[in-house]
């Protein structure tokens, strides 16, 4: 089972900034989970529409240049990173799953990864882009084939398997609480790959592998890992 960190290792570093990215690449993290918002003028990783709750900063991250949003601590000293910031730190060391928020001028966005996939400083199969925008995947994966799509819901959407493969939905990403044995085997059978999120309880880490999940969203990845190890 893939372990993701959530927003990188959140749980013990303040949410989707560079010490919480490297504190999960230097745990051996499967892959790294990001939120992408549209800032006035570029793209900023942060999971807010405001940026009250994480920054030193006030008012609507859509509405504030980048260069403003990242005078603002972000906790510890870190800064809001930028789309770019993300792809460098991670490199080509595990998988990326960017997860679009409230995120405009897809456009740029395409433009953007093919530029870092030419240059090689990121890797197609690294990619995952997920939503629970799903208009939002459906233009994406039109103009960006090779993307992988990961359709975030928080239940299993009634007729699942047509949803799916309308969005040519590469995994499915769900709320722990909605998953079910019989679920992940029939979507495991249609090759579709089912992750949970956010998952930081031994108890719950434990019961999604018994059940075949492919990966988790979790905000303590070092200690999620040494949990899997130990109960191998
Ligand atoms: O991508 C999984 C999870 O991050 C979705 O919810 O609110 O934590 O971004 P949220
Ligand atoms: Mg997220």
């Amino acid at each position: 089972m893939k372990v993701f960190a959530h927003r990188g290792a959140s749980g013990n570093y303040p949410e989707n900034t560079q010490i919480a990215i490297e504190s999960a690449l230097s745990v051996g993290v499967d892959g790294i989970e990001v939120d992408l918002q549209s800032c006035l003028d570029d793209y900023v990783i942060i999971h807010d529409t405001w940026l009250d709750r994480t920054t030193s900063g006030q008012g609507k991250v859509n509405k504030t240049p980048l260069a403003e949003i990242q005078r603002y601590d972000a906790g510890q000293g870190q800064r809001v990173p930028g789309l770019q910031d993300m792809i460098d730190w991670i490199g080509n060391k595990t998988l990326l799953n960017l997860e679009l928020k409230h995120t405009f001028s897809l456009d740029k966005l395409v433009a953007t990864l093919e530029h870092n996939v030419q240059q090689g400083l990121l890797q197609r199969e690294q990619l995952i882009v997920s939503s629970f925008d799903h208009h939002q995947l459906v233009w994406l994966k039109q103009h960006l084939p090779w993307v992988k799509i990961g359709a975030l819901t928080s239940s299993i959407p009634l007729n699942y398997a047509e949803f799916a493969q309308r969005l040519h939905a590469y995994s499915l990403h769900l709320d722990k609480n909605f998953v079910n044995h019989e679920f992940v085997a029939d979507a495991k059978q249609r090759g579709l790959e089912v992750y949970a999120y956010t998952v930081d309880k031994k108890e719950d880490i434990l019961d999604m592998r018994a059940l075949g999940v492919d990966g988790i969203f979790t905000n303590y990845p070092c200690n999620t890992k040494m949990i899997l190890a130990n109960d191998a």
